[in-house]
C-alpha cells in the first residue's frame, strides 16, 4: 500500500487566474502578471502537483526573495509527508525528494546559463524571467528538458526602469518579446484547430483576492503612472508616452553597416553611486540614405557597464582603440575631472575633452532627439538596453539616471551639433579646446587638412581632399555654417 495516501498535502486553493495557468495543457507557458498577483504561489502549487505525480521539478529565480517564497510554499504544502519521512528535505541543496527516485523539487537562485546548469527536469520554472539573462533558456533550460520532453513556465512582471537596474537581461524586453511570440503561436494553433503547444497568460495585481487593498495601496503609493501600468496592470509598454525618442524613429533609421567615418568620439557618462557607466561610441560620415550625401551620425557601440572605475576606464579606452577614435568626451561631474583622471592611468595618450553640464538632461537631449526626427542618426545594429533607456526616460518625470542615454547625448552633441549648440547646453565653455568663433567641425581648416588618413573598421578612408571630402565640407558649410 502506498503510505502517502494516508497524509494530507496542504495546498493553497488557486485563485481563478492561477487556476487558468495550472489547468492549461500547454508545454510552454508564459505568465505576465502584476506584482503580488500570486505568480510564485501559483507555480509553487504547480510544482507540488507535478512532484506528487512522480515528476522532477526545477524552480529558478534570480532573487532570494522569490526563491524564499517558493521554497516556503512547497515545504509547507509537503510538511506532513516530510515529517513522516515519506519525502526527504535537504535545506542546503533546497531539494525535496523521494529517496532513490528521480521524483524531486529543487529550488535555486539562477540568473544566467552558468547558474542554471547541472540538472534536468520534467518541469522547469523560471520566475522573474525578465531579470534573467535570456541565453539561460536556449543554452541550458531548453536542453535540460529534452530527455523527458519536459514543460517550461516563464513568469514575469513588465519591468519598470527602476527594476531593470537589477537585471541581468541582455535585452530588457526579452520577456515581452517572448510573450508576443507565444501569443502568435497560440493564435496560429487555435486557428488551425490544434491544441496550443504554448500559451500566454496575463493578469493584474488586483486579480489576487488574497492581497488586501491596503497592501496594494502601500506598494503603489510612490509609483509613477507608467510604473503602475507596468508593474500592477502588467502591461507590456513598448515605450513611454512622452519620451524623447520612439522605437519606430530608431528602428527606421537602423543600418547594418556604416560609411567611411570622418570622426569618431567615445562618450562617457560616469556612474553616480551604484549605477552604470555610460560608454557610447559614435562617428560621423557622409550618408546617402536620402539620395544625396549628407553628414549623418552612426552610433557604433554601446559599451556601458556597471563596474569599478578601472574596469569602465579600460572599456572606454578599448572602444577608443577599436574604432580608432579621435577623442573621449565626458562630463565633469561632482568629482571634478574624475573621468579623465580614471582614464589617464589606463592610457595616457587618449585625447580627452571635458564638458560641463549646467542645463538639465532634457535640455541637452532635446536637440539630439530632433536629429533623430530629421533622420540624421543611425544605429548600427541593435542596441537594446540603450534604446530602452531612450524610449523610457521621461523629461521632468523620471527620477532615475539614464547613463547610457547621457553618454549618447554627449557624443552626438559633440559630433553633430557643433560648438555653438554645445555651448547653449553648457554653462561653462572654458573646457573647449577650439576657439569660440570656429566650429569644431571646421573641415576647411589647416588642422583638418593636415589630419592623417585614418583607417577604420567597416569603412574606407575619408579623405578631405577627395570629391566626397569636398562635398562633406560644402555640406558642412550649408548645415552648420562652417567658414
Ligand atoms: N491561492 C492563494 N491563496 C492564498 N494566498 C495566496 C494565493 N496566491 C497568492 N497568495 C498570497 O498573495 C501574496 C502574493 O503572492 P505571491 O508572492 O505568490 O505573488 P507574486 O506575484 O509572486 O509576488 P511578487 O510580485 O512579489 O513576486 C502572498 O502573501 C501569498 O501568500
Ligand atoms: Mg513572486
Amino acid at each position: 500500500m502506498n503510505r502517502e495516501h494516508e497524509y494530507r498535502v496542504c495546498l493553497k486553493r488557486p485563485h481563478p487566474q492561477q487556476e487558468r495557468f495550472l489547468r492549461s495543457k500547454a508545454k510552454r507557458k508564459i505568465i505576465r502578471a502584476g506584482r503580488r498577483s500570486g505568480k510564485t504561489t501559483g507555480v509553487a502549487i504547480m510544482a507540488v502537483e507535478y512532484f506528487l505525480d512522480g515528476k522532477r521539478v526545477l524552480y529558478a529565480a534570480p532573487t532570494s526573495e522569490q526563491f524564499a517564497q517558493f521554497w516556503k510554499e512547497v515545504k509547507s504544502a509537503l510538511a506532513v509527508l516530510i515529517d513522516a519521512g515519506v519525502f526527504y528535505k535537504n535545506e542546503t541543496e533546497h531539494t525535496i525528494e523521494r529517496t532513490g527516485t528521480n521524483q524531486c523539487i529543487r529550488a535555486k537562485t539562477a540568473w544566467n546559463a552558468d547558474t542554471l546548469r547541472g540538472d534536468y527536469a520534467d518541469l522547469l520554472i523560471l520566475d522573474e524571467w525578465q531579470l534573467m539573462d535570456e541565453t539561460a533558456w536556449n543554452d541550458v533550460g531548453s536542453p535540460m528538458l529534452l530527455d523527458n520532453n519536459g514543460n517550461a513556465v516563464f513568469i514575469y512582471t513588465p519591468p519598470s526602469l527602476h527594476s531593470q537596474e537589477q537585471s541581468k537581461a541582455r535585452d530588457p524586453r526579452h520577456g515581452a518579446k517572448m510573450f508576443a511570440r507565444i501569443v502568435e503561436e497560440q493564435e496560429a494553433d487555435t486557428k488551425e484547430g490544434r491544441i496550443p503547444r504554448s500559451e500566454a497568460f496575463h493578469f493584474r495585481s488586483h486579480d489576487n483576492p488574497h492581497i488586501s487593498s491596503e497592501a496594494l495601496k502601500d506598494i503603489t503609493k510612490d509609483m509613477t503612472h507608467l510604473s503602475y501600468r507596468l508593474e500592477i496592470l502588467a502591461e507590456d509598454i513598448n515605450e513611454a508616452p512622452g519620451a524623447l525618442w520612439t522605437r519606430i524613429l530608431i528602428d527606421n533609421a537602423r543600418v547594418s553597416n556604416y560609411p567611411t567615418l570622418a570622426r569618431v568620439v567615445v562618450g562617457v557618462d560616469p556612474p553616480g553611486g551604484a549605477t552604470e557607466c555610460g560608454i557610447v561610441v559614435a562617428g560621423i560620415g557622409q550618408c546617402l540614405c536620402k539620395g544625396k550625401p549628407e553628414l549623418h551620425a552612426f552610433v557604433l557601440q554601446d559599451r556601458s557597464l556597471k563596474d569599478v572605475p578601472d574596469k569602465w576606464a579600460k572599456e572606454a579606452v578599448a572602444g577608443y582603440k577599436t574604432f580608432n577614435a579621435d577623442r573621449v568626451i565626458a562630463e565633469k561631474n561632482f568629482g571634478g575631472d574624475m573621468v579623465e583622471s580614471t582614464i589617464r592611468p589606463v592610457d595616457p595618450s587618449v585625447s580627452f575633452k571635458n564638458v560641463t553640464a549646467s542645463h538639465g538632461k532634457a535640455v541637452r537631449a532635446e536637440p539630439v532627439s530632433a536629429l533623430y526626427e530629421q533622420g540624421k542618426v543611425h544605429h548600427v545594429g541593435p542596441m537594446d538596453v540603450l534604446e530602452n533607456e531612450m524610449v523610457s526616460w521621461l523629461p521632468l518625470l523620471s527620477n532615475w539616471s539614464p547613463n547610457r542615454m547621457d553618454a549618447l547625448v554627449w557624443v552626438l552633441t559633440e559630433l553633430m551639433l557643433g560648438q555653438g549648440a554645445y555651448e547653449a547646453a553648457s554653462a561653462s565653455s572654458e573646457d573647449f579646446e577650439e576657439p569660440k568663433h570656429r566650429s569644431i567641425w571646421d573641415y576647411g581648416s589647416e588642422r583638418w587638412r593636415n589630419r592623417p588618413r585614418i583607417e577604420r573598421p567597416g569603412g574606407s578612408v575619408w579623405d578631405p581632399d577627395s570629391d566626397m571630402g569636398r562635398e562633406a565640407a560644402d555640406r558642412g558649410r550649408e548645415l552648420f555654417g562652417w567658414s
